[in-house]
């Protein structure tokens, strides 16, 4: 989705500006664009659908220095990618230059307005209404200096509906840019003899580490050697500056060619992080003190709804199976878009678990909202803890997954089911569960960054089976119980990736209708754990059989039946029933890994897609 990166220094930006936007390049786009204020005072702007490096190729090859600048990669929401339509926007002087991520609801009624007083525009977008909305009121104001342009956001913004982070200069304040936020990401770095703007962190991580996350209406006024942080409410602003606890090379994909894989190979060490210091040997439970609810308040807990989006509402849809059958309290999911939109009941004892990977997803952080609203206790999953979803929720228990680059999620989605069963295990041990099972959770917890890597082991077994599946015009996924949702999920793999028509379904409705789609040119994807429900998923796979679909295999001990029905067997290690959901996504993930690059596709950064989904 858009992203943005602006900076005002005492050296030159244009190279600062386009590294910037490289690094926001995994969150989706189809333009980008930038605008610099020369130090001769000339006003330049560049845009070009496609690519960063189209944009770096379009640019003049000894173009006057330039000190101070605003860049953007754009996902389209209102007008298809163009040139045109790419940020940043002017206003009708031309001397104001704007990059917005986010949405305008009112754009419309706005636009009509500026239409009325003589405003012409160059694009279709939101954005170019708010530049036109921000100059209208720069030029009649009676401020001067940055106060002027400060002022004139103000002012617009008040009759803006909608969301937004952005980043604006003027001509004629050489060493300003003015960014504020709402309800989009906007981060402040304070570098050496210059300041930045970002929506992402990683973007800044090549120019400091001392960052303030800005809250919701903060207004920051940034030169080379000064800020300033104001609110555009009611309120003072409050700011303190973090420290990025990033690895350098974060943001690097090492020796592996796609994000995406070194992501997956990355499991073991998210599985072992998360689980460091959370096991609690002694009491058969788990350390969850770290989230700032007491044992009481969990105690009285009588429901848990989880709410997420894609990947992170099919890990809530297997911690609410895996909650429910630990910790026997009722436990259901509910897609973020939808709790919003449907005015959902909830009692006095609810815990709302929000699953981000983001912490950013428009639908979810409404949903929180609305989930807060109501007066329920609320607990954000998510990977960033100075995300706008944990600094709402009332706590927040941190995946440590490290930063995931890749479009599709993948040790994100892992992490979320070992702190599901962290979450299960320590609300178990509240209610019924006995010590010893409690100890045997830990014991398989402990394998399975062992076990994991010894599926990745498989992962060129697993490309022989992509390839040969990969020219296929459909696939199913089947599960049963805590994988039905890991169906789901390994079915958004592949198709968000492949391209190929992929859909997920829980076993048991095989018969019910999804039985009509099998055919010779259709492979379904099995799991089959060796657990209570064994026989049934191997009736399954004799009823595909029957109709002569191919089937591809994942269970765990050796089972001749199996080996002699199906056309594909993926073997993976043993483990709890809980714990099943975790082992069987990483060939589902690698399956959908190989057939993607079988095809040619480009894997990290599939078509129409973002990392986070920031925008309604
Ligand atoms: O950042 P979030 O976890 O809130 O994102 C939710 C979904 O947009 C995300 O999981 C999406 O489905 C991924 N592309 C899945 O690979």
């Amino acid at each position: 989705m858009c992203g943005i990166i602006a900076c005002t220094s005492t050296q030159e930006v244009r190279p600062l500006l386009l590294n910037g936007l490289r690094h926001l390049e995994y969150r989706g786009y189809d333009s980008a664009g930038l605008a610099v204020l020369t130090t001769s005072g000339h006003l330049e702007v560049h845009k070009k659908i496609g690519r960063v490096d189209s944009l770096a190729a379009h640019l003049p090859s000894s173009p006057p220095p330039a000190h101070l600048g605003i860049s953007h990669t754009r996902w389209a929401t209102h007008g298809e990618p163009s040139d045109s339509n790419a940020h940043p926007h002017l206003d009708q002087s031309g001397l104001l230059a704007l990059v917005h991520n986010g949405t305008i609801e009112n754009h419309a009624d706005l636009k009509s307005q500026l239409l009325a007083a003589g405003h012409h525009f160059l694009s279709e977008t939101d954005t170019e209404v708010l530049a036109h909305l921000v100059g209208q009121h720069y030029d009649a104001s009676s401020a001067s200096g940055p106060d002027r342009l400060t002022d004139s956001l103000r002012l617009a913004l008040a009759s803006v509906k909608g969301t937004f982070a952005l980043a604006v200069i003027h001509r004629d304040l050489p060493d300003i840019i003015v960014g504020t936020r709402r309800g989009s990401p906007l981060v402040l770095g304070l570098g050496r003899n210059q300041h930045l703007l970002a929506s992402d962190a990683a973007a800044l991580l090549p120019h400091t580490r001392k960052v303030i996350f800005l809250n919701d209406l903060d207004i920051t006024t940034i030169s080379p050697d000064n800020f300033s942080i104001a609110s555009l409410g009611p309120h003072t602003a409050s700011w303190h500056i973090s420290d990025l606890d990033l690895a350098p090379d974060a943001a690097s994909r090492g020796h592996f060619p796609h994000f995406m894989l070194k992501e997956i190979h990355e499991q073991p060490l998210a599985i072992s992080r998360s689980l460091h210091r959370r096991l609690d040997h002694d009491n058969a439970s788990a350390h969850l003190d770290q989230l700032g609810l007491s044992p009481a308040s969990l105690h009285h807990i009588d429901r848990v709804r989880i709410i997420g989006c894609g990947s992170a509402l099919y890990a809530g849809m297997t911690g609410a199976r895996m909650i429910e059958s630990t910790a026997f309290l009722p436990a259901d999911t509910e897609i973020a878009g939808e709790f919003r939109s449907l005015n959902r009941p909830l009692g006095n004892h609810s815990l709302v678990i929000t699953v981000s990977q983001s912490g950013e997803t428009a639908d979810s952080l409404a949903a929180l909202r609305e989930a807060r609203r109501k007066g329920a206790l609320t607990l954000a999953l998510t990977n960033h803890p100075s995300s706008s979803l944990a600094r709402e929720a009332d706590a927040t228990l941190e995946l440590l997954a490290g930063p995931e680059i890749g479009v599709a999620a993948t040790k994100s989605f892992v992490s979320q089911l070992s702190a599901f069963a962290l979450l299960a295990l320590a609300l178990g041990r509240l209610r019924h569960l006995p010590h010893h099972s409690g100890l045997e959770l830990i014991h398989a917890l402990e394998q399975l960054p062992s076990q994991i890597d010894s599926i990745l082991a498989q992962s060129h077994s697993i490309a022989a089976i992509a390839a040969r599946f990969a020219s296929s015009h459909g696939m199913l996924f089947l599960g049963r119980g805590l994988l039905f949702p890991i169906a789901l999920e390994g079915a958004l793999k592949m198709k968000e990736i492949s391209y190929i028509h992929a859909a997920g379904f829980a076993a048991s409705e095989l018969k019910h209708g999804v039985i009509a789609l099998i055919d010779p040119h259709t492979p379904s994807v099995c799991l089959c754990p060796d657990d209570s429900l064994l026989s049934k998923n191997i009736g399954t796979i004799h009823e595909i059989k029957a109709r002569r679909g191919p089937v591809i295999a994942i269970t765990s001990n050796p089972n001749p039946e199996i080996d002699s029905l199906a056309d594909a067997v993926i073997r993976i290690p043993a483990t709890l029933d809980l714990l099943q959901p975790i082992l069987h996504t990483i060939p589902l993930q690698l399956l959908a890994y190989h057939t993607a690059l079988a095809l040619g596709r480009d894997i990290d950064k599939p078509r129409n897609l973002a990392k986070s989904v920031t925008v309604d």
